[in-house]
């Protein structure tokens, strides 16, 4: 099998001056975790290595960069699927941690359970022996900024929630595994506690070597209402394309709820897509040495690998 990753930077709007950077991120995200699957790594150690490379990116909301919630905090979810026995590790509402991905995978690999939350992630992180992140650390003066405009008697929150930064890959390795992960800070000024879609299996991703992997972003509560990632699965399984079950998929969460995302999508052939609702989705994807990405719908550019990485684009 030929590898694939495809990874995603976030559906929503996203500002000019952010553009480059989202851009920037994903490609290099795509590169990180291509460079593991070319080596002959596993697929889920490729999109570990993608999603913690877009936690360490200001540029996302997850990890260093997440939006505030309501005491401006930031509190993440993130999850990770092996699609090669369904197991899947996942955690919410956690604080402190500069990898919640990496987390999410420790739960999945040194726990009987499947997602550990807020107080009992953080004993779990230390026990575990992840350093503590302060707080603080985390918090960029652009995630400050918009907490604060948010608290405004005038603020538009819809305005600012359009801006959403989720990140995810999903890839199938040479051995014809598939994994995916998701990570996040949610919703701008949301109510303490809330966990959304990503910590969910089945809505923030989904991954079964059966037929395919898949990561979400977009709006948590819709893509919970119409468990996103599992429904894209059980259109792949009907016979659709990635291209056809995503968009059938996501037109069905529009109709069905009003609400607005993107997925990534790889079948267990080796097909892949990006597709998404909201105006700009940022994303790439390396399959045979080609590296693809965009951020607009119908924006595709395509270079080399090695012309990718000659240009600094930091790989591996
Ligand atoms: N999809 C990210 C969130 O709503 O939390």
């Amino acid at each position: 099998m030929k590898p694939v990753i495809v990874v995603h930077g976030g559906a929503g709007r996203i500002f000019k001056e952010r553009e480059q950077g989202s851009r920037d991120g994903v490609v290099r995200a795509a590169l990180r975790g291509y460079g593991i699957l070319k080596q002959g790594g596993s697929a889920l150690d490729a999109v570990e290595e993608a999603v913690r490379s877009m936690e360490d990116d200001p540029h996302f909301n997850a990890g260093c960069g997440s939006v505030l919630n309501e005491k401006g905090e930031v509190e993440m979810d993130a999850i990770i699927m092996d699609g090669k026995n369904l197991d899947s590790g996942a955690v919410s509402a956690v604080k402190c941690i500069a990898n919640p991905i990496k987390l999410a995978r420790l739960v999945m690999e040194k726990t009987k359970h499947m997602l550990l939350t807020d107080h009992g992630a953080h004993l779990f992180a230390q026990a575990m022996g992840i350093p503590e992140t302060p707080g603080e650390k985390l918090i960029t003066e652009r995630s400050r900024e918009r907490w604060k405009k948010n608290l405004e008697a005038d603020s538009n929150p819809e305005e600012f929630q359009k801006d959403l930064g989720t990140v995810g890959a999903v890839a199938i390795d040479s051995e014809g595994n598939v994994a995916c992960a998701t990570s996040t800070g949610g919703l701008s000024n949301k109510l303490v506690g809330r966990v959304g879609d990503t910590a969910c299996i089945g809505s923030g991703g989904y991954a079964d070597n059966h037929s395919g992997a898949t990561s979400t972003t977009g709006h948590g509560e819709s893509i919970m209402k119409v468990v996103l990632a599992r429904l894209i699965l059980y259109h792949m399984e009907q016979g659709m394309s990635p291209e056809m079950a995503a968009d059938t998929a996501l037109d069905y969460m529009k109709a069905r709820v009003g609400g607005l995302g993107g997925v990534i999508v790889v079948n267990n052939s080796g097909e892949w897509a990006a597709r998404f609702s909201t105006k700009q989705m940022s994303w790439a994807t390396v399959k045979d040495d080609q590296l693809h990405y965009g951020i607009y719908a119908g924006e595709r550019h395509t270079k080399s690998v090695d012309e990718a990485l000659a240009s600094g684009s930091g790989g591996f």
